[in-house]
């Protein structure tokens, strides 16, 4: 095919500028009258599902790229902290082995995963969604009131949950300093 064919063949440049017009137009007229339902009860569309999937998941990657998980994750101590912390702040939505479904779990929409079910997330991923959370989710950002120390304990107790029976989930909260101000004060000695 020469270059005179091809030229033929191609549509005109005004034909693909108004299609393009015409498109945009539509989408702000979707945005504008309202079309799209934004309620947590109506599940989104496939196609748009897809896209927040897709883009949460590379923006998770990307951002938690370079992260380095501090040596002694797995220490007691850690997670003994961040199973009290874990109970107080997480478990309302994340429930744990033997804690009943709440009333808030059940409205939520993306629903929040059970993290005792098997993850496929690094640590750094799970430091990175605990500090920061997810935009159009219910997931808040806890960086905004704890340190980092305290994020790497939940990091450090929500790898030990999977696999955990009810008795271990309730001993291990129970070995947590007895409260909040105790671990925030905790902190100062890390
Ligand atoms: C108000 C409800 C709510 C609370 C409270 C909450 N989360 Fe979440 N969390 C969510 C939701 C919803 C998601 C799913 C977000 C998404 O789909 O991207 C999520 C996602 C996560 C994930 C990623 C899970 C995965 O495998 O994809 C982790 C880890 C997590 N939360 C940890 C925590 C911790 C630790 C706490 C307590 C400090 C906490 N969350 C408190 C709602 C909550």
């Amino acid at each position: 095919m020469n270059r005179s064919d091809l030229r033929r063949h191609l549509p005109s440049l005004p034909f693909v500028g108004s299609l393009a017009g015409i498109l945009a137009l539509g989408a702000a007229a979707f945005i504008y009258f309202g079309v799209y339902n934004i309620a947590a009860d109506e599940p989104h569309t496939p196609a748009v599902y897809a896209l927040l999937e897709n883009l949460r998941d590379r923006s998770i990657q990307a951002h938690a790229r370079g992260i380095a998980p501090p040596a002694d994750l797995a220490s007691a101590q850690r997670i003994s902290t961040g199973a009290g912390l874990y109970a107080e702040m997480c478990s309302g939505c994340h429930l744990g082995p033997g804690v009943e479904k709440s009333e808030m779990s059940q409205g939520l929409y993306p629903q929040a995963p059970e993290l005792a079910t098997a993850q496929d997330l690094t640590p750094a991923q799970q430091f990175w969604i605990i500090k920061h959370g997810v935009k159009l989710s219910a997931m808040p950002a806890w960086g905004s009131t704890h340190p980092d120390p305290l994020i790497w304990d939940m990091v450090a107790f929500v790898r030990k949950l999977p696999g955990m029976t009810p008795a271990q989930y309730k001993a291990t909260v129970a070995s947590a300093p007895e409260d909040h101000d105790a671990m925030m004060k905790d902190m100062a000695h890390k």
